[in-house]
């Protein structure tokens, strides 16, 4: 999904919220009004100063995080194309309509939104965009999250569909009809298919017996303590067990026993009132479903997106929902006991005594960051396929000195009736317990090699501001020293014991993204930002075999004002013992980079390039050039010498 402030624009529920106004904004703090900027900065010199916050190619320091002193697990018989972890050298910002990747490194495009994953579907028809018949053949749009399996030698990616964008999606420029919202269905969800090298690169199979579309109507077992509560009956399924579809799927997961774990987030902005005189629920309100839709208009041809006629629907949406990619057959299960919120992805580790612990974001300004463990233990080879139906869920508290703890939301914490009800309204049970408010939390990674997370905060420009003022009342100190916060950060915690099973934990703050280039107080970045390495908007984070971090960005990309010589999104390397950050890409125009994996033998990484052009036709034309429609697209990057990347 597009960063927050074109989320807004298209919500014509919330006021306008243009990128120039968050420049003003940046700039221009109303007369009278705390500076919130300046007591950040403060802050921030005080966190860093205190705890030997991360000093450029320095060690941690006092922090709670010394170096690992483990050797690189993998990739040790690659020839780095040069020396150190990185491998490569990094490559500047630019504002070009193409993916840049590093000297020695090549890429190719492996899916574009609309390619057919069967023969008998129609090839992508840049004048129409395709008909509801030829989507639900083909891959869907907006690539996000992403996992592949392998299975016989044979590699099959499952990938997420995020939403659609009306402005590319539909040729004139929104949708008009039942088929156009056909089409738009079956362009959310997930996509699986087989994908195989041939003719010099990787290409989807067609026809593969894996290939497999789950939409935004495909029926989806409901478990978990929420399966057949009241509040997830509906006309249409009055048991309360089965689900319609899933859409909104952001980022990915998957589990040690194989399955696919994909995460629903703007689940909300689906549903509209055909009835304006509705009033919609409280609680339906702070996931912030309300009568108007985000112009995506399903409800005029499914009824079931009407909350005045289904007022229960939107509650069956907002899980993380698992599926094995290799069964095609097999049902998808709505894992409610992992929570409902704008669900981020999904980062699963395993305790020492063989519980699974699943750490969550909600990806909303003010929201929380949650932990899931197990009640049951896995087992290798045994039978885990509901180990995600039961387990207790955690809300993060930090405080100001680098500790925090897991709360638990239980009926006793929260006073709910009941867990069923806590799955449902997690939120507010999170809320009940005072856990810590957070600047939009995206992605969750854990370091393979050291029992450690990571979380991108993307960003939130309101923060600390009064509510009657756009902003969230959070205050402003811990994980999210900034008010105003244009840039981002990421935090990172480790657990005490050195098992993810611990209730308590040490964090630090990994990197605060900033721009020295143009500020020198807190929005300049920590020490580890450069003018040389500097972005906004950390979202994607995924950690590789040999322990390094891979930063994708979903952020402004005018590469003017405070974004000046940010240029367009891109995806970094981080070191996490020494907080070195490198450039590794830049992605095409107004394009976010989300979703990585890579292949069995690490050889090739795939990357997603969602929504480039998105402000309209003619903003892009990636990745076909010429005047085509910019299309949403995996591509496959590798080493010009064949080496490990990852
Ligand atoms: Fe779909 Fe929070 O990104
Ligand atoms: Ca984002
Ligand atoms: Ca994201």
């Amino acid at each position: 999904m597009p960063d927050d402030t074109t989320i807004e624009a298209e919500d014509p529920k919330r006021e306008f919220d243009s990128v120039e106004d968050d420049f003003d904004e940046f700039y221009f703090p109303r007369p009278g009004e705390t500076d919130f900027a300046a007591l950040a900065d403060r802050e921030i010199s005080r966190q860093i100063s205190r705890r030997g916050f991360l000093r450029g190619t320095a060690a941690a320091g006092a922090a709670a995080f010394v170096a690992s002193t483990a050797p690189p697990r993998s990739a040790a018989s690659a020839t780095p194309v040069n020396s150190g972890r990185f491998g490569f050298e990094p490559v500047a910002a630019n504002t070009l309509d193409t993916v840049t990747v590093p000297e020695g490194y090549n890429w190719h495009v492996v899916a574009r939104w609309g390619d057919p994953l069967w023969s008998r579907g129609a090839e992508f028809d840049d004048a129409t965009r395709g008909t509801g018949e030829s989507q639900e053949l083909a891959f869907g749009d907006n690539t996000d999250g992403m996992e592949l399996f392998t299975a016989d030698g044979r590699s099959i990616l499952a990938v997420n569909n995020e939403y659609v964008n009306n402005k590319l999606f539909f040729a004139a420029g929104k949708p008009a009809g039942p088929d156009d919202v056909r089409r738009a269905k079956a362009a959310h969800g997930v996509s699986v298919f087989e994908i195989a090298q041939a003719g010099g690169g990787w290409r989807i199979v067609r026809d593969s017996e894996y290939n497999r579309k789950i939409t935004a109507d495909t029926p989806i077992e409901i478990t978990g303590p929420a399966r057949g509560h009241g509040l997830m009956k509906t006309r249409l399924d009055p048991a309360g067990t089965t689900a319609r579809g899933t859409w909104g799927n952001c980022g990915s997961g998957r589990t040690p026993w194989g399955t696919y774990l994909t995460c629903e987030e703007n689940f909300n902005g689906y549903f509209s009132s055909g009835d304006p005189g509705h009033k919609g629920s409280a609680e339906l309100l702070r996931y912030g479903v309300g009568v108007v839709d985000w112009g995506y208009e399903w409800a005029s041809a499914d009824e079931r997106f009407d909350i005045a006629k289904h007022p229960n629907e939107p509650n069956r949406f907002g899980y993380i929902v698992e599926f094995d990619p290799l069964d095609p057959a097999s049902t998808p299960k709505k894992r409610t006991a992992l929570g409902r919120f704008k669900h981020e992805n999904a980062e699963v580790a395993l305790a020492a005594d063989g519980r699974v612990v699943v750490y969550l974001g909600d990806d909303e300004r003010g929201e929380f960051l949650y932990r899931f463990v197990s009640e049951g233990r896995y087992a290798e080879g045994g039978d885990n396929g509901d180990l995600l139906e039961n387990g207790t869920l955690y809300a993060a508290k930090f405080d100001d000195g680098g500790r925090g703890e897991w709360l638990e939301l239980t009926p006793r914490t929260t006073g709910m009736k009941s867990r069923a009800e806590i799955a449902i309204h997690t939120r507010q049970a999170a809320s009940a317990v005072k856990a810590t408010t957070m600047d939009r939390p995206e992605w969750v990674a854990v370091n393979p090699l050291k029992a450690e997370a990571y979380c991108c905060l993307t960003n939130n420009k309101n923060r600390g501001k009064k509510p009657n003022a756009g902003g969230d009342a959070a205050p402003v100190g811990g994980p999210n020293p900034r008010a105003a916060n244009n840039y981002g950060q990421i935090v990172r915690w480790a657990p005490d014991g050195g098992d993810h099973l611990s209730d308590t934990f040490a964090w630090d703050l990994y990197v605060v993204a900033g721009n020295p280039a143009v500020h020198s107080d807190a929005n300049a970045g920590s020490k580890n930002v450069t003018r040389d390495n500097m972005f906004n908007s950390p979202d994607g984070l995924r950690i590789d075999t040999r322990g390094m971090l891979w930063i994708q960005t979903d952020g402004n990309y005018s590469n003017a004002k405070g974004f000046a010589g940010m240029g367009n999104n891109q995806m970094l390397a981080g070191d996490p013992a020494t907080g070195e950050i490198k450039r590794f890409m830049v992605g095409p125009k107004q394009c976010e980079i989300t979703g990585l994996t890579w292949s069995a033998d690490r050889r090739t990484m795939f990357v997603g390039i969602q929504h480039p052009g998105e402000r309209g036709p003619g903003n892009s034309h990636f990745p076909d050039g010429g005047e085509t429609t910019p299309r949403s697209a995996i591509v496959a990057v590798s080493r010009d010498d064949g080496g490990v990347i990852g």
